[in-house]
C-alpha cells in the first residue's frame, strides 16, 4: 500500500517537475498554453496589406455617403460664388442669443481660436493679423490685413468657406482645423477686429454700423508706396550683395549635407525614437 502511494507521489512529482521545466521562465515570452483556440485574433495593422479584401488593404474607406457623427456635410464648391453663398447660408454657431451662457461660450471659443490662430495663421498673417508674418516677409505673397481689409465686411460664413477651401494663394485648413475650430478662429478674428485701433483714415469702414459718410476710394495708397523702395535699388548691381548679410548664414546649412551625413542620419533616426 505504501509502495503504491510512493509510486503515485513519484509520478505526480515527475509531472510537476516536467511542467515546471516545460513552462518557460522568460516572462517576455508567452507561456505554454493549452487549447488557445480563439484567444488570439490576428490584429492587422491599419495600413498593412491585407489579402482578405479585394483591394488588398486593411483600412477600408467608409461607405460612400457616410457622415461623421456630429458633422454636417458642406454643400459648397471651392469657388468665389460658393464663398459668397456660404456667407449667406452658414450660421456662426456662437452668436445665438445674448444670454450670459452664450457670452461665456463665445469667450471660450475666442480663447481656443487664439491658440489655433497663433499656430496656423500667424506664419503668414502675422500675430496681429496685419499680413506681416515671417512667411510673408520671406517672399510669399503677403496676405491682406485681417483688420482693415475685406475680411472685416465678409460674413462669418464666407470666412468659414475661406478656411475650408482656401482662397487664391491662401491654403485651405480643412484638414488642420475641425469645423468647430474654424468657428473658433473666426470668432478670434472678429475679436481682434473689434479691439483693433481705429483704422487710419477711411480705409476701413466700421463693421456693422451705418456706412461711412464718404465712399471709400481704393484702399491701397499706403501699400503701393512701400514696394517702390526695392524698385529703386534694383539698378545697382552692388546692392544685392550689400543687402544679403543674412543669406551667407543660410548657406552653411546647405554646405553641411555634403559631409556624407545624410546616409548616416537615417539609420540613427529609428534608434532615437
Ligand atoms: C501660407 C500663408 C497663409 C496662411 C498660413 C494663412 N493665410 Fe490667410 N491668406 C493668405 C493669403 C496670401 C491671402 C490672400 C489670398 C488672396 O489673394 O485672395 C489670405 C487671405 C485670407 C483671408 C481673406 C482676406 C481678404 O481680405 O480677402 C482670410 C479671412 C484669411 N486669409 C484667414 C486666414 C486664417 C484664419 C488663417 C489661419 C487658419 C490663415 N488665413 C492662414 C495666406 C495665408
Amino acid at each position: 500500500m505504501l509502495n503504491r502511494t510512493n509510486t503515485v507521489l513519484a509520478v505526480v512529482l515527475a509531472i510537476v517537475v516536467l511542467l515546471a521545466v516545460m513552462s518557460r521562465v522568460d516572462y517576455t515570452q508567452p507561456n505554454i498554453e493549452i487549447l488557445p483556440d480563439m484567444k488570439y485574433t490576428p490584429a492587422w495593422k491599419t495600413y498593412a496589406p491585407n489579402p482578405n479584401f479585394a483591394n488588398g488593404r486593411t483600412l477600408q474607406a467608409p461607405v460612400s455617403g457616410t457622415i461623421a457623427r456630429g458633422q454636417l456635410p458642406l454643400h459648397f464648391e471651392a469657388t468665389m460664388e460658393d464663398a459668397l453663398r456660404a456667407g449667406e447660408e452658414l450660421i456662426n454657431p456662437y452668436h445665438q442669443d445674448d444670454s450670459p451662457e452664450a457670452a461665456a461660450q463665445l469667450q471660450a471659443s475666442i480663447l481656443r481660436g487664439g491658440e489655433s490662430f497663433r499656430v496656423s495663421c500667424t506664419p503668414c498673417h502675422g500675430a496681429t493679423g496685419l499680413g506681416d508674418g515671417p512667411v510673408a516677409k520671406r517672399g510669399f505673397p503677403p496676405p491682406p490685413s485681417l483688420l482693415t481689409g475685406k475680411s472685416r465686411q465678409m460674413k462669418d460664413g464666407q470666412l468659414f468657406h475661406i478656411l475650408t477651401f482656401g482662397q487664391a494663394t491662401m491654403p485651405q485648413f480643412a484638414a488642420q482645423l475641425t469645423p468647430q475650430r474654424r468657428w473658433d478662429v473666426i470668432n478670434y478674428i472678429r475679436d481682434m477686429q473689434a479691439k483693433a485701433p481705429a483704422p487710419p483714415e477711411a480705409t476701413a469702414p466700421p463693421i456693422d454700423t451705418a456706412p461711412p459718410p464718404e465712399p471709400t476710394p481704393s484702399p491701397e495708397p499706403t501699400p503701393s508706396s512701400e514696394p517702390t523702395p526695392p524698385a529703386t535699388t534694383e539698378p545697382d548691381a552692388d546692392t544685392p550683395a550689400a543687402t544679403e548679410p543674412t543669406e551667407p548664414p543660410a548657406t552653411p546649412p546647405d554646405a553641411s549635407p555634403p559631409k556624407l551625413n545624410p546616409a548616416e542620419v537615417k539609420p540613427d533616426a529609428p534608434d532615437e525614437m
